[in-house]
């Protein structure tokens, strides 16, 4: 069934003490695709990511360069890295990959990849569950692949480097995850060389006091707003209002899946990111500055669903699709 028109827009009501231009940090083809059970074929994936940068997104993660084993549906990452070449160097799109240690590091560098992520946990049984690592194990693992991604003597040369941190809110083995805790792990990520951090939801049970408790606690301890990004998964609705309570913390990083996609498969009650469309929508009617073309972005999503043969968890995908989904 119809519902708006294609291409439909927010009325846009700007409101004080908001940025006036916000950086989405695509993560659909890595955090979304890494949770399906089908793998998609790589010219597929190739062409989503192709179709969002189309859409105006500028940072779109392409893939992962781990153990194929851990995470089989990413275990292509050689084969579709190049495809996205010019994507990297004519149009200037970044395309982060995902490096747990020196091995997936090294297979990133040898295709070109200048913008790495490494992800540490702030809970033992979340950082043994997807890096077979206890939490300072896992800082260990990371700290050389930091520091060689950083090796360049031109910061012009140096690979950007950020540093994910999951469990932040709530973790599904120890339940709530102390403050100080989650600070300690980012200072550590900052302290080894990351450029920038991505605060991660992974199971989305954040609400918006607890975030701005987490933000200001960091401040407290000297991590500047800048360098922090947010990513929040949607399992009890509440990745939009996290992320406007972010917004007037001052952050302007935020993460988001095309048409929601997304999970991780080493933690339980994960579920799909925020929705990149139902963020644009909010960010729009806000009168901040995406870059991104919403109508494009949805008729990608709608286009990923059907290659996946069901329909986007997002709203907006729905709200705006032409087609009964
Ligand atoms: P391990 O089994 O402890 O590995 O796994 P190891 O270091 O003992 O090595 C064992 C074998 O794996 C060796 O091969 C290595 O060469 C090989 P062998 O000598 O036995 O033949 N190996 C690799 N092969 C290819 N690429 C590599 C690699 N590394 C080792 N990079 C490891 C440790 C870190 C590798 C493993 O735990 C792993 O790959 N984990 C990745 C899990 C993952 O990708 N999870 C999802 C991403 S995180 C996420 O989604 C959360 C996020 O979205 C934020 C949020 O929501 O919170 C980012
Ligand atoms: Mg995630």
């Amino acid at each position: 069934m119809s519902t708006e028109a294609p291409g439909a827009l927010p009325m846009v009501v700007p409101t004080q003490g908001l940025p006036p231009r916000v950086r989405i940090h695509e993560v659909g083809a890595r955090d979304g695709l890494q949770n399906e059970k089908a793998t998609v074929p790589t010219d597929i994936k190739a062409e989503f990511i192709r179709r969002l940068a189309d859409a105006g997104l500028t940072t779109i993660e392409a893939t992962s360069f781990v153990h194929p084993k851990w995470v089989p549906q990413l275990a292509d990452a050689e084969q579709l890295f190049p495809l996205l070449d010019d994507l990297a160097k004519t149009r200037g799109v970044h395309l982060p990959v995902l490096v747990p240690n020196a091995r997936g590091l090294d297979r990133a560098l040898a295709l070109g990849a200048r913008r790495v992520a490494v992800f540490a946990s702030a809970t033992e049984s979340f950082a043994k569950a997807n890096l077979n690592r206890t939490v300072d194990e896992a800082l260990a693992m990371f700290e050389p692949v930091v520091a060689r991604a950083k090796e360049a003597e031109n910061a012009h040369d140096q690979v950007h480097v950020r540093g994910y941190l999951s469990m932040c809110f709530g973790d599904p083995w120890e339940g709530a995850v102390p403050i100080a805790q989650v600070v300690r792990v980012c200072g550590a990520l900052l302290d080894m060389g990351c450029d920038e951090l991505s605060l991660g939801d992974t199971i989305g049970v954040a609400t918006p006091g607890h975030v701005l408790e987490l933000l200001a606690a960091l401040n407290e301890q000297g991590v500047p707003t800048h360098r922090v990004g947010v990513h929040f998964h949607d399992t009890y609705g509440q990745a939009l209002a996290n992320t406007l309570a972010a917004l007037q913390h001052g952050v302007t990083t935020v993460d988001a899946s095309a048409g929601g996609l997304g999970g991780c498969p080493y933690a339980k009650s994960a579920t799909g990111n925020l929705a990149t469309e139902d963020l644009v929508w909010m960010l729009h009617g806000l009168g901040i500055e995406t870059g991104v073309d919403l109508g494009r972005l949805t008729a990608t999503s709608a286009w990923m669903a059907d290659q996946l043969g069901r329909p986007s968890p997002s709203r907006t995908v729905r709200a705006l699709s032409h087609k009964e989904q």
